[in-house]
């Protein structure tokens, strides 16, 4: 796991888009943190890494939105549902058969439907008003070898 500190919505988007470098279709993102933690600026940053051109936000009441940019991107907001059907009613299985890239806001509750191999991302605030402690984890095989210098950027 590696840790960063963002002092600015900024530098949370760059670190979105150095971290978009190194991911591939068929990558699932998962992005922890409270309210206003900073999950969709990441996830802006990603998507700009992918040049999508259209506008990112959290798909809190749409649960899913689509852009398409190198890659289609999956970007899930799973903070209204509570349960695991309302979650595959979503078509969430599906889309992470497909190829593109998913991005998962407020994952937690449901642990038990997240795939095994992932990254995982989680933003907590700091000491300052802007400032972020944000954690980068890659869990599972399919990341060998695409980790290595992660810690620089
Ligand atoms: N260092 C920082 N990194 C990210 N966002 C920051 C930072 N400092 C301040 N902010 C502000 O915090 C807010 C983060 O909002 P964002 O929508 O990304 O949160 P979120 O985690 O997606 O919340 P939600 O669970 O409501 O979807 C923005 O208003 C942003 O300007
Ligand atoms: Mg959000």
């Amino acid at each position: 796991m590696t840790v960063y500190s963002s002092t600015s919505p900024e530098a949370t988007r760059a670190l979105g888009r150095n971290l978009s470098q190194r991911l591939a279709a068929g990558d699932v993102v998962l992005l922890q943190g409270d309210l206003g933690a900073g999950k969709t600026e990441f996830a802006k940053g990603i998507a700009e890494g992918f040049k999508v051109t259209e506008r990112v936000t959290s798909p809190t009441f749409a649960l899913l939105n689509i852009y398409q940019g190198i890659l289609p991107i999956y970007h899930f907001d799973l903070y209204r549902l509570n349960r695991a059907e309302e979650l595959y009613s979503t078509g969430f299985d599906e889309f992470l058969e497909a190829p593109g890239l998913t991005l998962v806001e407020w994952p937690d509750i449901f642990s038990a439907e997240m795939p095994e191999q992932y990254v995982r991302v989680k933003i907590t605030n700091g000491v300052q008003l802007t400032e972020r402690i944000i954690e980068i984890e890659w869990i599972g095989s399919r990341f060998a070898g695409r980790t290595e210098g992660s810690e620089m950027f």
